[in-house]
């Protein structure tokens, strides 16, 4: 086994079963301190219990590896960050695993259906990245991942609320990952898909027992890993499949002076998607930006377009 994480330790929140259970224990299995984390509720986000979590800490150490267990919700990620530093004194590695589902239409979606998904997803994932970030940077050591899905990047009926927040967490961790780039703390986004208790709803059966989380768990191992080197980036995996998920902008069209009529004109060469280009960053973006500004000022003898332009919105 040459991926090793000796001396590392790691939270694994919502680590009491499904996917982020997998991950605690292989991390273990690799030399690594684990807190795993679980509120131990329902897939609704209501209940809790400790059980989830004490039974993975046992089988981790029964099989003669370190863990702990935390049983707070992701929204007070300080405690949960202390119960690493009180218990094995560092933090390197941040799994934002924990999730529910509040699925319904959006004409009958309630307040409480969408406030519940953004406090689980969203200010879980906040709160405790936010609480291992200092001590993160005063290591310059982080390695932090975050947990989307296909209904954050593609959108899903009957779960405007979960995929609101699954992409919100993306550009959480595209931001981290720019703010800690200077301090060695790398920030990506895992989609998964597997069978599990949130997903026995949507999937049917067969599929549900197919879909093995432990499909997931090398490249989130791999993730959180010492020579992983990418950050800002979308990893996707399922069914044995591994890829990546990027955004790529049509060539599109510079036109002066355009009005709505010339953007119906143009509509095709507007979103044709041949010869696209990746962007990285919003800086690489801004920069696009003032290069045609200068074209335009170029061609109209004008000299104000361009100063001033800056990332932004
Ligand atoms: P799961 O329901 O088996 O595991 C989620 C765990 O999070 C549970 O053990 C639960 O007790 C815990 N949890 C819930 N609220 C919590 C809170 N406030 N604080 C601490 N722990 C809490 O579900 P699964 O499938 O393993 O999901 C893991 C993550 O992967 C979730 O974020 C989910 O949205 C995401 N995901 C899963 C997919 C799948 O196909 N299974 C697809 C896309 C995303």
């Amino acid at each position: 086994m040459s991926l090793r994480f000796d001396g590392k330790v790691a939270i694994v929140t919502g680590a009491g079963g499904g996917l982020g259970k997998t991950y605690a224990l292989e991390l273990a299995k690799r030399g690594c301190k684990v807190v795993v984390n679980d509120l131990g509720g329902d897939r609704h986000g209501t209940s809790s219990s400790s059980s989830m979590a004490d039974k993975v800490v046992q089988e981790i150490k029964s099989a003669g590896g370190q863990a702990v267990a935390n049983y707070d919700s992701v929204e007070f990620g300080d405690k949960i960050v202390k119960t690493a530093i009180d218990n094995f004194g560092r933090i390197d590695i941040v799994i934002n695993n924990a999730g529910i589902l509040r699925d319904v239409s959006f004409l009958k979606m309630t307040e409480l259906d969408w406030d519940l998904i953004f406090k689980v997803h969203v200010k879980g994932a906040y709160a405790v990245t936010k609480a291992a970030w200092p001590y993160m940077r005063d290591q310059k050591y982080g390695r932090i991942v975050v947990t989307s899905s296909n209904a954050g990047v593609h959108g899903n009926f009957g779960q405007a609320n979960y995929a609101a927040a699954k992409s919100a967490l993306i550009g959480l961790s595209n931001s981290l990952a720019q703010e800690g780039a200077k301090y060695n703390i790398l920030a990506n986004t895992l989609v998964p898909t597997a069978g599990s208790r949130l997903t026995e709803t949507v999937m049917p059966q067969n599929l549900v027992d197919a879909l093995k989380p432990d499909y997931v768990t090398p490249l989130v191992t791999y993730m959180v890993h010492d020579s992983f080197e990418e950050s800002g980036k979308v990893f996707e995996a399922g069914a044995g499949w591994y890829g990546t998920i990027q955004y790529y902008k049509s060539k599109g069209k510079v036109i002066s002076h355009a009005s709505a009529d010339d953007i119906a004109k143009n509509w095709s060469t507007i979103t044709n998607m041949n010869g696209a280009e990746y962007i990285g960053t919003i800086t690489e973006q801004s920069a696009r930006l003032v290069s045609i500004l200068e074209e335009h000022e170029a061609s109209s003898g004008s000299s104000s377009a361009s100063s001033g332009a800056s990332s932004g919105g």
